[in-house]
């Protein structure tokens, strides 16, 4: 029990509605493997986007018996299907929120991108529904303070999913304890506070939707497998080398370090599923299409474009606003057509989440 995280003032409930919007992140340090809590086997860092949100309104009333009581609509419609996540998060905040149980909650929520194009939403949906509580209970305490405030909320989204922590940080987001950042925590996400140089702060992320339906294999069995990995031990080892590979490259601006690391971390993502016990494999051919092309790419063009994975088919390419345009083209010519129905997203790095 994390102490600093109970609520433990007094307080009466009334009624009211809260409203959070708050964005997807894509890991270039890739967390994957964990202990119990929720706590990382290694320090992962990742950037927020702008146009990947989710936006919840979450309506509050008192209730009369104690327990979890809440409605879930997404898109307007209920949704059976989240429900047992949903049970699950809230049974493990009530330790630190213990007015949800107070409470009779009306959860709405939405998605900017589409519920199924394979673009995992938890992080988003986890990170808007924890800025909501904490909203409450800064009804509740008006006298929280701010870092307190995005800190918890970083807290509670990792007990939803791990990767959520992060999206509550603006740009670049550090999760996992590491003597690399001195801000750094297993329990929460924190914002990446060394240099980062130019090159990086204008960071585009195209997402070519190349496989939308659900993934066959969850990432809690992804997580859990590594556990008793073969190469679990040197996996955590290389995701903090790979850390301090990135500072390096952040600190002195060098691109093609950056690059050779963020590939390495998807590649290497991708590989330990490909060895786990049992085994499994997310990438479509279409995916090592696209990986290809790209490697072809960037040495015909000299290009500062790169790749990375999330844990499914979809490929997340990463390069400089500078080469928005010549990108652009190199999709529309070529990407396009190992996409799922001609369907990618444009994204950027972001502000982070805010309040509606
Ligand atoms: O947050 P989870 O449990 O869905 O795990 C996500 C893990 C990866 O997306 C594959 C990597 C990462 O660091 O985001």
């Amino acid at each position: 029990m994390q102490d600093e995280f109970v609520f433990d003032s007094l307080y009466s409930i009334g009624s009211g509605l809260v409203q959070w919007r708050s964005p997807s992140n894509i890991a270039l340090i890739k967390y994957w493997g964990k202990k119990p809590i929720q706590i990382p086997s290694n320090p992962s860092l990742s950037f927020c986007l702008s146009n990947c949100f989710t936006s919840t309104k979450v309506s509050f009333m008192k209730n009369d018996k104690t327990g979890i009581n809440y409605q879930f609509f997404f898109d307007g419609k209920k949704k059976p299907k989240f429900e047992s996540k949903l049970d699950h998060f809230f049974e493990k905040i009530s330790k630190y929120c213990p007015y949800i149980l107070e409470m009779k909650m009306v959860i709405e929520s939405s998605n900017s991108f589409p519920h199924s194009s394979g673009i995992a939403s938890s992080a988003s949906a986890f990170s808007a529904l924890s800025l909501c509580i904490m909203e409450i209970e800064n009804l509740l305490n008006p006298k929280l303070e701010k870092s307190f405030f995005f800190r918890k909320a970083s807290f509670l989204s990792r007990l939803g999913s791990g990767s959520a922590c992060r999206s509550i940080i603006k740009k670049f987001s550090v999760w996992g304890k590491t003597d690399l950042i001195s801000n750094s925590s297993d329990l929460f996400a924190s914002s990446f506070n060394l240099k980062v140089h130019n090159s990086f702060n204008d960071l585009c992320d195209t997402i070519l939707i190349v496989d939308k339906s659900e993934k066959e294999f969850s990432s809690t069995k992804g997580h859990e497998l590594m556990n008793s990995h073969i190469f679990g031990e040197i996996r955590v080892s290389q995701a903090k080398s790979n850390l301090s590979l990135i500072i390096e490259a952040f600190d002195s601006g060098n691109y093609k370090l950056f690059i050779e690391v963020v590939e390495t971390e998807a590649l290497t993502l991708h590989a330990m599923m490909m060895t786990s016990n049992p085994y499994f494999i997310l990438m479509k051919s279409n995916t090592l299409k696209i990986i290809k092309s790209v490697w072809e790419f960037r040495k015909k063009h000299n290009s500062r474009l790169c790749f990375t994975l999330d844990a499914g088919a979809n490929v997340h390419l990463i390069y400089p606003k500078s080469e928005f345009d010549s990108v652009q083209r190199f999709i529309l010519e070529v990407l396009v057509g190992y996409c799922e129905n001609g369907k990618f997203i444009n994204d950027k790095i972001g502000i982070g989440p805010f309040k509606l």
